[in-house]
């Protein structure tokens, strides 16, 4: 009986074993820590351990495992104090005071601080209790956005709009483009201390009607709290395209106020605007204003002719022409009256004192949708309506 009572070592061993495994699982034993902890490099770290047990507490203590040893690296003793390991000395501290709670913080997380760590207890009379503690350590990405080489040149082959690089993090970052313009290319390279840089360019077929779009590289990453976004405006460059407005095919002479606008779209901005008249000499009274040509005096048939509107920028220049006719009086309000629509004042207008010399009255109507005014004061002798 006391044989086999005290005797059997490796029934003994495996009770130890079993009382052990009980009071080890991290899950349901009274030493609660995280299983698995996620370190960021160059941050802070909080290793949890609390230790729920009703029998004294004599010491609490955080192992690491090294090889098939362990090596403490905190303890706290409520007699003899603190005390750290070398390396952990000048950077970990344990957040509170009480032997119930064992909790770390480690400042400065270096490559070599991952691996398992056990947070052990010593109480009285039970013995040890622990659990451990799994740390990864991740690398942020240092992300970038850099526009390509070239410059997007509408009508040209397909080109490196820009870069987008998340370099030597841990594990490799995940790299993605918003914008659906064109495709991305992605590179990955790989360094000795295991961090990855993925480096992604978007190529597009550069259109000027892509030009102002956004394009978005978008970053995720386990270290990053919310993914990166970097917007990129796309710049597309064009040659100009131009086109003249300001012509309302009722030019009559006598009239004021009018003028030629040269309307362009270019990019990079034009360096040259330029008027001219095709068919003779430039007549008196027009003055190039920025993209505008102004009639500053009253027309006159000397004003009928071909105008031309040139505009230049890096990539080419292109012009548009208008044929100017300068009508009659009469031919104008003959014309006018076929096409009225609607008069767009009812009667005569008086005109302020400014114009008095040509327009002592005036009679308006709509003509190709614009509210035109012409003098009636000695043509017509009464309203049209
Ligand atoms: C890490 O801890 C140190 C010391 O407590 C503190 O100064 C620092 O701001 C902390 N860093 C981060 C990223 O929390
Ligand atoms: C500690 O004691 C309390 C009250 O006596 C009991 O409810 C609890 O289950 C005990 N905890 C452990 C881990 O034995
Ligand atoms: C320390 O532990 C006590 C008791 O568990 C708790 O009340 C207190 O909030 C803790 N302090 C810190 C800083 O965690
Ligand atoms: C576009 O690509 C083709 C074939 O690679 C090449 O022959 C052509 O010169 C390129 N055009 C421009 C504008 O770069
Ligand atoms: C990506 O890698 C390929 C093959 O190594 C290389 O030819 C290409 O130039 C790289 N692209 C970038 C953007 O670095
Ligand atoms: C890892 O190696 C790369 C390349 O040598 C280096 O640029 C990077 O700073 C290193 N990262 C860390 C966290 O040491
Ligand atoms: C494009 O991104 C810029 C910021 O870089 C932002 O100001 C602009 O509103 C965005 N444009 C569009 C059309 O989303
Ligand atoms: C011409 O353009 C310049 C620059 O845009 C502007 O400052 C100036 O006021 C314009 N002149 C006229 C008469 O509109
Ligand atoms: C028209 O042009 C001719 C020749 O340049 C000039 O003699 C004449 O005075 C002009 N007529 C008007 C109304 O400006």
């Amino acid at each position: 009986m006391a044989r086999r009572r005290g005797g059997n070592p490796s029934l003994n061993a495996a009770l130890a074993l079993l009382l052990l495994c009980r009071l080890c699982g991290s899950f349901a034993g009274p030493v609660h820590v995280d299983p698995h902890v996620t370190a960021v490099w160059g941050k802070n770290i909080t290793l949890k351990c609390l230790i729920e047990v009703n029998e004294t507490i004599t010491q609490i203590s955080w192992e690491r495992i090294i090889g098939k040893g362990a090596q403490t690296i905190a303890v706290h003793h409520p007699i003899y104090g603190t005390s750290f390991e070398e390396s952990y000395q000048q950077r970990t501290t344990f957040k509170n005071t009480s032997l119930h709670d064992a909790t770390i913080v480690i400042n400065n997380i270096e490559f070599s601080d991952a691996g398992e760590y056990i947070c052990k207890a010593v109480t009285f009379p039970l013995g040890n209790v622990q659990s451990s503690t799994t740390v990864t350590v991740f690398v942020e990405p240092t992300v970038s956005i850099s526009k390509g080489p070239e410059p997007l040149l509408d009508g040209g082959n397909e080109t490196v709009a820009a870069y987008c690089t998340a370099a030597t993090g841990k594990p490799a970052a995940e790299v993605s483009w918003e914008g659906s313009l064109g495709r991305m290319e992605t590179n990955v390279t790989s360094y000795p201390n295991k961090t990855v840089t993925v480096m992604s360019q978007y190529r597009l077929v550069p259109s000027r009607f892509a030009r102002g779009r956004n394009i978005t590289c978008v970053v995720k990453h386990p270290a990053l709290e919310n993914d990166i976004r970097y917007p990129f405006t796309l710049d597309i460059q064009y040659a100009p395209e131009v086109s003249i407005t300001g012509y309302d095919d009722n030019w009559f002479v006598g009239r004021t106020d009018v003028y030629l606008k040269c309307n362009s779209d270019a990019n990079p901005s034009p360096t040259e605007i330029k008027w001219t008249r095709l068919d003779g000499i430039w007549p008196e009274g027009l003055q190039s204003v920025n993209n505008t040509l102004l009639f500053s005096l009253p027309l006159t048939h000397n004003v009928s002719g071909i105008y031309a509107c040139k505009v230049a920028n890096a990539l080419g220049q292109k012009s548009d022409q208008k044929i100017i006719t300068i009508l009659d009086k009469t031919q104008s309000i003959q014309r006018e009256v076929r096409f009225q629509e609607k008069p767009c004042f009812k009667g005569y207008l008086v005109a302020d004192s400014r114009r008095s010399r040509y327009w002592s009255r005036s009679c308006c109507f709509f003509y190709y949708n614009i509210c035109d005014c012409v003098s009636n004061s000695q043509e017509k002798t009464s309203p049209i309506l």
